[in-house]
């Protein structure tokens, strides 16, 4: 097979303690007037009321829009930019989890490009480069901040919708550990699942062959040499210290490990994409409003038995970044041991076992399957494919917990 890579990615990323105090001089270089979508929550801290004053110190005007919901509900977007047009932004700020991030890039596209957020839902529909966005994350999990993908809901539509163009990969992401040190276990548990559950896809996603238009066409492209990289990182990292980060939230390495693992994971996903638990979760989440990370989490194990049969060399190297091998363990078994380390790992840390945990109802199995199925971006990234009867028999496999029943 010829090496083949594709990497998009920030120009700039700056991560390690403390590394917040570079945002104003990272920001001058960009203009004089910054819009900063946060939310409530981090509005009412110290460490951003400095944020601010540091942002002053250097010359930059600062408008602040707070008012970001979770998971970015699509009218909460018009507002910010009715709110914001008349400041003129040179940049746009984003300070906080996942929704923060994305409100951001939804807000720079639209005072950019103008028009309404639903005419760029969808791959590529984003026509040029936007005002500069800089990604400031406090959650180590969506790995947003080195994306190209914003995630909305509309409430036009059941599933979240995603705008995805290279055109969103923030200009600049700082990642400070120490933002993150505030997360509850619940939501360290759920993001950083979120982010493990995008390594593991991405290592595991199909080779979409070396056609030199793939990358042209398609925002993800499925596993190649850089990506891989990044996902093993992530995953090596992720594996030792999110139980850890979780348990011991003051514990400052493990907390460090984690937003690594994030932003690794981000690095790889942004342009391999994910796959079937992604898949899955939208409709399983749209109907049981759970969190994204944890509906991917309890699809995980059940998608990595589902795939077992195609990615034994793969699973078997997620098993070694997990610090799974030893000299007595072949590849199979090797890759079935990183199936319930995921299995143990996600269960020690409160993330649900099956559907049914999750709240998803049983008259409702079909019709995530056909959703699921419909999902055709990240369908066609899973590297052993499906048709409806399969996705049917994953969907009620991780239904009843039956691990074994997930491979057929
Ligand atoms: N753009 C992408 O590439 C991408 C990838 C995956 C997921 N997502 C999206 O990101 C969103 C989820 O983001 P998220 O998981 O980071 O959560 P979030 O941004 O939705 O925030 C969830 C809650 O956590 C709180 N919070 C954030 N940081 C905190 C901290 N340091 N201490 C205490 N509380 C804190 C927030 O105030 C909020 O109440 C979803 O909409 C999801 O679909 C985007
Ligand atoms: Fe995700």
């Amino acid at each position: 097979m010829t090496l083949f890579a594709a990497l998009r990615l920030p120009s700039e990323i700056l991560f390690g303690k403390g590394q917040r105090h570079a945002l104003p001089s990272v920001a001058a270089r960009l203009g004089k007037r910054a819009l900063i979508c946060t939310d409530a929550r981090f509005a009412a801290t110290s460490v951003f009321a400095e944020i601010v004053t540091s942002l002053e110190a250097v010359g930059i005007d600062v408008l602040i829009h707070d008012g970001v919901q979770p998971d970015v509900p699509a009218e909460t977007v018009s507002l910010c930019v009715e709110d914001s047009r008349a400041f003129d932004p040179d940049m746009v700020i984003g300070i906080g989890g996942g929704s923060c991030l994305d409100m951001a890039k939804c807000a720079a596209l639209l005072l950019t490009h103008g028009g309404a957020l639903k005419e760029y839902y969808g791959e590529y529909k984003v026509p040029g480069p936007t005002i500069p966005i800089i990604a400031v994350p406090t959650t180590a999990g969506t790995g947003s901040e080195v994306t190209p993908v914003a995630v909305i809901s509309d409430a036009e539509r059941t599933l979240k919708v995603g705008i995805s163009s290279p055109y969103l990969i923030a200009t600049a992401a700082i990642c400070d550990p120490d933002l993150t040190m505030t997360c509850p276990p619940g939501l360290t548990a759920v993001a950083g699942a979120d982010a493990l559950t995008h390594a593991i896809e991405a290592f595991t996603a199909a080779r979409r062959g070396t056609d030199h238009s793939l990358a042209q066409k398609h925002v993800f492209i499925g596993k190649s040499a850089l990506t891989d990289h990044f996902a093993l990182l992530a995953i090596k990292l992720l594996g030792r210290s999110l139980e850890k980060a979780c348990t011991d939230g003051e514990n400052e390495d493990a907390r460090a490990d984690v937003m690594m693992g994030a932003l690794a994971a981000g690095c790889a996903f942004g342009t391999a994409g994910t796959a079937a638990a992604h898949a899955i979760q939208y409709p399983a989440g749209a109907l049981t409003h759970t969190a994204h990370g944890l509906g991917v989490a309890t699809m995980m194990p059940y998608v990595m038995n589902y795939n077992l049969s195609c990615s034994v060399a793969e699973l078997a190297e997620i098993g070694a970044a997990l610090g799974l091998a030893t000299s007595d363990l072949d590849d199979n078994q090797l890759a079935v041991a990183a199936i319930e380390e995921i299995r143990r790992l996600f269960a020690a840390i409160g993330i649900t076992r099956t559907l049914a945990d999750l709240g998803l109802s049983s008259d409702k199995l079909d019709w995530t399957a056909e959703q699921a199925f419909g999902i055709d971006r990240l369908i066609k990234n899973n590297p052993r494919p499906f048709d409806l009867d399969s996705m049917k028999r994953l969907v009620k496999a991780a239904y009843d917990g039956d691990l074994a029943a997930s491979a057929i």
